[in-house]
Parts: structure tokens; C-alpha cells; sequence
């Protein structure tokens, strides 16, 4: 059982919330983000809400929880709430927050996921997890910067506003941890997407997944795709919406080909099956047909292998191609790639039959 104690760390002061903190708390629950991500918050948000969140805060303390405002150190302002539920009897506690809209960006919630954590496990705990919607980017980079590691992903963990259960990525750490801020193996790209004026690279959302269906449904990509069907529309925009995720968490960067000029849909480029051991990540891509032809692809793999190498530790981009895929050949020829070898037998092919894979590399410059 915690007891209530003020916190004092550096850019935060935790300490218990007040009725006078209410006008803050209404105004900031009027934000989409708090309302698309704290399960519950209701919907519209009245200054009675926060009256009877600020007892109930009080009350979580005698359920073996803790519930903190985080307040700006100088001025005593109401910026957030962190707080922490009991996950079973074996001091394994869950730890959430939030922060006002107007004090984001500047390392609040870091800090205090952070001076959360450190405080309860010198208080006993054993175990600290943090889940986050798989589509709250910035609450996972909250998660590394505290020091959390990521674990996998909750599968339909929570029903939600929309009516759907939402896939959670889970975080822990262990009061044993060194817990030192996590750096992301793969960095996000620097202002948002790479462009070199006639192709835009940026990472791909589910606004993309209509053009990323449409391009895996044409029977010429569908020869040279693994698996060689298209999936199905569904199960691209679930893929879509782990972007972030995925590239926070250093697994793969999936990116949409854009027409710089008129902001459309081209194609689809990623580095996947990244190997930090190794220091290898495998480049693959694809255009929808009305963009071949024009030199899209050599853009866009000399964007992506130029932030590659001049961004990340990778030493080894390869790639796979079907040996009878002249285009493709010519692409990674013109983008300062070699062939290494040929793989008998290596990928699934329609039908049942398996397919020779030719493979290339392109090493550090
Ligand atoms: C998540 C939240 C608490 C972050 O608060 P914050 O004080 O801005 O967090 P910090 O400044 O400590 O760190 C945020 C990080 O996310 C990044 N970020 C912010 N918005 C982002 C976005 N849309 N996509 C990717 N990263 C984003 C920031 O750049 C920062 O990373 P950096 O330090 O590496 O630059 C805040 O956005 C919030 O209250 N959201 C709504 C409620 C919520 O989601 N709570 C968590 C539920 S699990």
C-alpha cells in the first residue's frame, strides 16, 4: 500500500490533485487525443467530472493504487495525471497518464512515467507494465524514454469509444532494470518523409491502405509478392495503423511511395526483417502501374538507402528478386546495388510450387 507523498523531480512535482486543479482537468479532457486514448474519460467533459475524478483519486490510494497530478514545479499549474493500479498481489502495479495539451512536447509525461516508476519500486514494487494503443506513438516514445522495454502486443485488450477491443503494445520494467531511456534502433524520419522534389517517402497510415490494395491486387505484383496473393483489405489497414510501432520499436520502417507534385498514392517501399544483431535490414517495393515507368523506384531506393545509411547503424540492405524481374534488376543495379546470390527453392509460389530468389546487397558506403 503507497502512501501520499509529494515527488520532486527535476521538470515535474507530483503531487495529489485538488478541487482547485478542476478548471485545468475539464479543459484538457476536451482534447480528442485524451478522449480517442484514456478508456472512459467521459464524453462531453463537465468541471463535475474532474470534482469526482479528484475524489476518486483520493480513494485510489486505500485500493492499493496511487493517483498524482503532475504539476509544473515553479507555478504549481496542473499540466497531467500519473497514476498506478495494482495488477495482482504479487507487486505488479500498471502505470498511466496524461498531459494537458498545452504543456506536450516538452517532457512531461517522460519525466514523470519516470519519477512514477523509480518511486514505487522503492516502495516494493516489483514490476511496472504500460500499455499503450498500438497507434499512440507518442506514448510509446514516453515508454522508452522512461526506460520501459517493450514486451509484444495485447490483442483486443480494451473495448473502446468505437466500439471495437484495441490492440495494446505492451512496456514493462523491472525494478531490477538499469532503466536507462531506450534510443530507437531505427530513428523516425527527420520532419516527417523524405522527398527529393518528384517522389515524397512518408510512413504509411491507413489513409494509404486503398492505393497499398489496389497495387498488391495487380496480378504483376501479385507474381513477385510474398505471399503471392493480395491480403485482404482488412487486414491492410490493421497492418497500416502498426506503423509507428513497428518502426519504434526497430522491427520495420513500411512507407508510402507518394507523387511529391500532386500528393498521391504511388506505391509502397520498407526496410523489414531487421536484424540489429546482424546489422541487415531487406528492402522491398512496389508501384502501382500508372507510376512505372518513370524512374519512381530508383528514387525512391536511393532516398530510402541514403537515410538508411546516413541515419541508422545498418550496415547491410539486401534485397530478393524474382531472377526473371528485369525492372526490379535495373532499379537496384541504378541504385548501387550487387548481386550476392541465388537462393534455389526459397520462396512460396503460387500454387504450391517454390521459386528461385535472387538476392542483392548493398553495403555501408
Ligand atoms: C502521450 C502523452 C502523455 C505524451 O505527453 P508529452 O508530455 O508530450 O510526452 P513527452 O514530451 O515526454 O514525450 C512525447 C514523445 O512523443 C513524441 N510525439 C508526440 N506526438 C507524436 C506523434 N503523433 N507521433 C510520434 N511521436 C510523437 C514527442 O516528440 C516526444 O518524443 P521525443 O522526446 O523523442 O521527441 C500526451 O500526448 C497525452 O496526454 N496524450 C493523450 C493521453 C494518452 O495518450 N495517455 C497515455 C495513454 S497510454
Amino acid at each position: 500500500m503507497f502512501t501520499p507523498e509529494v515527488i520532486s523531480t527535476g521538470p515535474v512535482r507530483l503531487r495529489l490533485p485538488r478541487e482547485d486543479d478542476a478548471d485545468a482537468i475539464t479543459r484538457a479532457f476536451t482534447d480528442p487525443l485524451i478522449t480517442r486514448f484514456i478508456a472512459g474519460a467521459p464524453v462531453p467533459y463537465v468541471r463535475d467530472d474532474a470534482l469526482a475524478f479528484v475524489k476518486t483519486a483520493a480513494q485510489s490510494w486505500d485500493l492499493g493504487g496511487a493517483q498524482f497530478a503532475v504539476a509544473d514545479p515553479e507555478t504549481d499549474e496542473w499540466l497531467g495525471g500519473a497514476g498506478l493500479k495494482p495488477v495482482d498481489g504479487q507487486g505488479t502495479y500498471s502505470i498511466g497518464y496524461l498531459v494537458a495539451p498545452w504543456a506536450r512536447g516538452r517532457g512531461v509525461a517522460s519525466a514523470a512515467a519516470r519519477a512514477l516508476t523509480e518511486w514505487a519500486f522503492e516502495h516494493g514494487a516489483a514490476r511496472m507494465e504500460l500499455l499503450a494503443d498500438i497507434e499512440n506513438v507518442a506514448s510509446q516514445r514516453v515508454a522508452h524514454a522512461a526506460g520501459f522495454q517493450r514486451e509484444g502486443v495485447r490483442r483486443g485488450w480494451e473495448p473502446r469509444r468505437d466500439g471495437l477491443r484495441h490492440d495494446m503494445a505492451a512496456f514493462a520494467r523491472l525494478s531490477g532494470d538499469a532503466g536507462h531511456p531506450i534510443r530507437p534502433y531505427l530513428p523516425f524520419l527527420p520532419g516527417g518523409s523524405l522527398t527529393d522534389g518528384v517522389v515524397r517517402l512518408t510512413p504509411i497510415t491507413v489513409a494509404d491502405a486503398t492505393g497499398f490494395h489496389e497495387m498488391l491486387s495487380d496480378p504483376d505484383v501479385q507474381k513477385y509478392h510474398v505471399p503471392p496473393e493480395a491480403p485482404p483489405f482488412d487486414d491492410l489497414v490493421a497492418r497500416c495503423r502498426k506503423t509507428g510501432m513497428w518502426w519504434l520499436a526497430g522491427e520495420r520502417a513500411e512507407m508510402a511511395v507518394l507523387d511529391a507534385g500532386t500528393g498521391e498514392f504511388a506505391g509502397h517501399i520498407q526496410l523489414a526483417q531487421v536484424l540489429p544483431g546482424l546489422g541487415q535490414a531487406m528492402l522491398g517495393y512496389s508501384l502501382l502501374a500508372a507510376f512505372r515507368g518513370r524512374g519512381f523506384a530508383t528514387r525512391a531506393v536511393n532516398l530510402l538507402i541514403r537515410w538508411t545509411f546516413e541515419h541508422t547503424e545498418l550496415a547491410r540492405v539486401i534485397a530478393g528478386t524474382d531472377p526473371g524481374n528485369a525492372a526490379s534488376h535495373r532499379v537496384l543495379e541504378r541504385t548501387g546495388f550487387a548481386r550476392e546470390a541465388l537462393l534455389r527453392d526459397f520462396l512460396p509460389g503460387p500454387g504450391g510450387v517454390r521459386k528461385d530468389d535472387l538476392q542483392w546487397v548493398h553495403l555501408r558506403p
